[in-house]
């Protein structure tokens, strides 16, 4: 699986957004380490703080279908020319799921795609290690 593959998933479900308030269209395709592609795209509701983002949708859908770990992540938003990378709460809930090197790719309509990690995205993440001593 590469990452541009994995971006085309993202693209597509970028489509399916419900996104009326913003008309800004997200979608994000996570690979689950055993190998399955799990999108989400973003939900907006009228009451707008509700909204929940295609990456937060993208890991409740994968959690639901039995997947816990994910391996890498793409990040498609079609309406903006610019990549447009993931907000700080959804970087949050991913380093929750995601190892610190694990590769991420996003991008906009242009050809532009930024390569980073989760490190990058949430460096001196705190905690990182608390669920896994919970649960021994
Ligand atoms: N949005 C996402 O889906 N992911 C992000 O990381 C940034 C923002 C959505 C939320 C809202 O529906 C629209 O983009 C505009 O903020």
């Amino acid at each position: 699986m590469d990452l541009d593959t994995l971006f085309k998933e993202a693209e597509k479900a970028a489509l399916q957004s419900y996104s009326p308030y913003s008309h800004f269209r997200v979608g994000a395709a996570l690979l689950t380490e055993d190998g399955r592609i799990i999108t989400g795209t973003n939900v907006e509701n009228r009451s707008f703080g509700l909204t929940i983002c295609a990456e937060r949708s993208a890991v409740v859908s994968a959690v639901s279908s039995g997947a816990k770990r994910f391996v890498a992540l793409a990040i498609s938003t079609p309406d903006s020319e610019i990549p447009v990378g993931p907000c700080g709460a959804c970087r949050q809930v991913l380093s929750e799921f995601m190892g610190t090197d694990s590769p991420v790719r996003f991008g906009g309509s242009s050809a532009e795609r930024i390569n980073t990690t989760i490190k990058d995205l949430l460096p001196f993440d705190s905690l990182y290690d608390l669920a896994d001593s919970m649960n021994e």
